[in-house]
């Protein structure tokens, strides 16, 4: 059921509010742990659509996995290799981080696993995974042009391989990890830019041997040993920077804005957007920088900010592909203009988030260009006209970022589907009316 919302604009956006865990390190909490032995808790998880999406996933896999009374998850797992023939289709929803995590997983495990998920993620290329996966010694069966549904036959006798990857892709090198675990000898994916480590940094704290050796060029080359022993863990999920980058951005746009965001994960190859907007002139503060379950993580103070018009070079997509679509609307409002560089992984996302956000901008009055893979905003140095009305394409990002820019435009913007939201941000129209927005039901 779709459910469409209108944005308005707000007084001052004022208090401190609790956003919800990261997307990609709950992902991967769930997925390690139901692979450790013994007990593992993981604290903060997202309980987005997504993310339970996996969790049922770990459980048809052979994992015990529970909610107790206090929030915390309580998994069981089964140790490397030890995972299940699932019964029944493997039904991702929209997550292509979970799918694309576990057709790694179940790549090495010797049974057929049946993937399939919404309309978005049936849509998303999944040859990026099958092809290294192949080399390993998996065979996949896709719809045409390598989409979901998708059954894996996983192989018994996997072979170790050293794969560069073509596209700057997290959910790729993890896949291909996570297919090392269960593979003898070493699995090694080298990265011409640094993408998120999140796999990396939790597989270690699970256990596992993972070194990082940086090459002379500039490239890391990133290596797994097969048959660790992993054992069960405490995981404490920081709150998602890309979800914050919500509030962030609509904090940064409301005259009259001064908003708190504790406890926000502050990986280095996650943090893009802050920089770009700091760049742009936006008053963003840092404070009590700590490190929580491994991670770092701060509390952030946002104030309303004037912006100017900045380049974003491609090299900085990596720590910022999710983010783009809401730095978007706030170049809309900067003095200037904004060029961002290298956005062709925009095109793949829950949705081809380029042309959406093009539309989407387009509609609500303000002047853009696209040249290849260079975004390019004017802003209107000042609230752009808004007024338009926007098809989310079952993209959580793309609903969440033209109702910010609802909250500062002249007129309202409305979203066809707020229902997508649910994947990542649940409650987000009610955090956000908490701190003074405006965002109701059609
Ligand atoms: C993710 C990696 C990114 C990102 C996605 C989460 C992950 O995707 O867009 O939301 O958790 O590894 P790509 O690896 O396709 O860039």
């Amino acid at each position: 059921m779709s459910k469409p919302l209108i944005s308005s604009r707000s007084e001052g956006l004022t208090g401190s509010a609790r956003v919800p865990g990261d997307k990609s390190i709950s992902h991967r909490a769930l997925m390690f742990g139901a692979l450790a032995v013994g007990e593992s808790r993981v604290e903060g998880l997202l309980e987005g659509d997504d993310v339970l999406r996996t969790a049922s996933a770990m459980r048809a896999l052979g994992a015990e996995v529970e909610r107790l009374e206090d929030g915390t998850w309580r998994l069981f797992g089964r140790g490397v290799g030890g995972l299940m023939e699932p019964a029944d289709v493997l039904d991702l929803g929209n997550a292509g981080t979970g799918a694309r995590l576990l057709m790694g997983l179940v790549a090495t495990h010797p049974f057929t696993t049946i993937f399939t998920g919404d309309a978005s993620l049936r849509s998303r290329p999944m040859k990026r995974v099958s092809e290294p996966l192949t080399r390993m010694g998996a065979r996949f069966f896709t719809r045409d042009g390598g989409r979901l549904p998708c059954a894996v036959v996983g192989t018994s006798s996997p072979v170790p391989i050293t794969y560069e990857l073509p596209v700057a892709s997290a959910q790729v090198k993890s896949a291909i990890l996570l297919a090392g675990l269960n593979t003898p000898g070493a699995t090694t994916v080298i990265e011409k830019e640094a993408t998120r480590d999140h796999t990396e940094l939790m597989l270690r704290n699970f256990g596992a041997s993972v070194d990082v050796e940086h090459l002379d060029d500039g490239r890391r080359a990133i290596t797994v040993t097969g048959f660790p022993e992993l054992t069960g863990r405490h995981v404490v999920v920081p709150s998602d920077p890309s979800s914050a980058a919500f509030p962030v951005v609509a904090a940064v746009l409301v005259p009259g804005s001064h908003v708190v965001l504790p406890g926000i994960g502050m990986n280095p190859l996650r943090t893009g957007l802050f920089q770009t907007l700091r760049e742009m002139g936006a008053d963003i503060h840092f404070d009590n920088p700590r490190e929580e379950g491994g991670e770092p993580v701060a509390d952030l103070i946002i104030k309303h900010s004037l912006l100017r018009g900045v380049d974003v070079p491609a090299g900085r997509a990596p720590s910022m592909i999710d983010e783009y679509p809401v730095l978007a609307v706030a170049a809309s409002f900067a003095m200037g203009t904004t060029r961002m560089f290298g956005l062709s992984e925009l095109r793949v996302k829950e949705s081809d988030r380029f042309a959406a956000v093009m539309r989407g901008l387009i509609a609500c009055g303000v002047k853009v260009e696209e040249d290849g893979d260079t975004m390019i905003v004017h802003g209107n140095g000042g609230p752009p006209p808004g007024g338009g009305t926007i098809a989310v394409n079952l993209d959580h990002r793309i609903a969440m970022s033209f109702l910010v820019m609802g909250m500062a435009s002249q007129a309202p913007v409305a979203v066809d589907d707020g229902e997508a939201m649910e994947t990542s941000f649940p409650g987000f129209a009610d955090m956000m009316n908490g701190l003074g927005a405006k965002i109701s039901a059609v």
